[in-house]
């Protein structure tokens, strides 16, 4: 396939993440608006992620999250079991890409809600993932999650998934319960969703996991993710921890 052009748009105004788009054409012809968050249109054409997230807008989180995560496992003790790690919002593959050079992994299973993400992870990652399952969490049958169940993860990686469209508070609960008590937990989360502003229901739910009994925290820090397309500075939150309990409704009430 040739490949495509990309290039930015100059807009007036900031857009929210979940908005913004840039142009893409096939050699200046069929010029048309393509959307970051349209992420089965992106993951059909190879490369396309890594060209628009990593190489245009700087994206680090892929790789600092498992950085971070790892560092804090090998920190840790020498006696941890071998990790069962459940990649949640996959995508195509490079946060378990990137886990995998880092760290020995007993089991990779990757999660995500759409089949293209799971065709790009196949097509551009092949040895990545153990398994790799479509699932919208926040509608998860019983007889799925009894089926993850059976993983016995001690490992959850979520990244840049959580907030805007993307997963919600609920199936990001459900996620987080199925690792075992003691497991690692890894995700990262822009810092708005961590304000009294934000009825996501995240804001109630970190800030419990952060300073209550479900979560015991390792590791915080405010870093860049990524640029917008207005070329601004994208800060989140990066989140290392083990698990202490369940998180039940309460702990959360959801708004979304
Ligand atoms: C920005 S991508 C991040 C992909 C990967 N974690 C990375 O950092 O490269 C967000 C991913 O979350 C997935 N996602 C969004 N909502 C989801 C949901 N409800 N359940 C599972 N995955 C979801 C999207 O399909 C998309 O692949």
């Amino acid at each position: 396939m040739k490949r495509c052009e990309l290039t930015l748009p100059k807009i007036e105004a900031t857009l929210e993440q979940s908005e913004e788009w840039l142009w893409v054409s096939d050699n200046g012809f069929n010029k048309r608006r393509l959307r970051l968050h349209d992420y089965a249109e992106i993951y059909d054409i190879p490369g396309l992620y890594e060209r628009v997230f990593c190489d245009m807008l700087k994206s680090r989180s892929w790789e600092v999250i498992p950085s971070m995560l790892s560092y804090e496992i090998n920190k840790s003790s020498k006696n941890e079991d071998s990790l069962r790690v459940l990649d949640f919002g996959a995508g195509n593959g490079m946060v378990g890409e990137a886990l995998l050079s880092q760290m020995e992994c007993e089991r990779m299973i990757g999660v995500d809600i759409l089949p293209e993400a799971r065709k790009a992870a196949g097509r551009d990652r092949p040895c990545v993932y153990d398994e790799y399952h479509v699932i919208d969490m926040s509608q998860i049958e019983p007889a799925t999650r009894k089926k993850l169940t059976e993983f016995r993860f001690n490992c959850l990686v979520t990244v840049a998934a959580l907030g805007f469209s993307d997963i919600p508070t609920g199936a990001f609960v459900e996620a987080f319960n199925l690792i075992q008590d003691r497991g690692w937990i890894a995700f990262n989360i822009k810092d708005k969703f961590l304000t009294n502003r934000d009825d996501t229901g995240f804001a109630r739910l970190v800030k419990r996991m952060l300073n209550d009994d479900i979560l015991d925290v390792r590791f915080e820090q405010k870093y860049r993710h990524r640029f917008s397309i207005d070329g601004k500075e994208l800060y989140y939150s990066a989140i290392v921890g083990k698990k202490k309990r369940d998180i039940i409704f309460d702990d959360f009430n959801p708004g979304d």
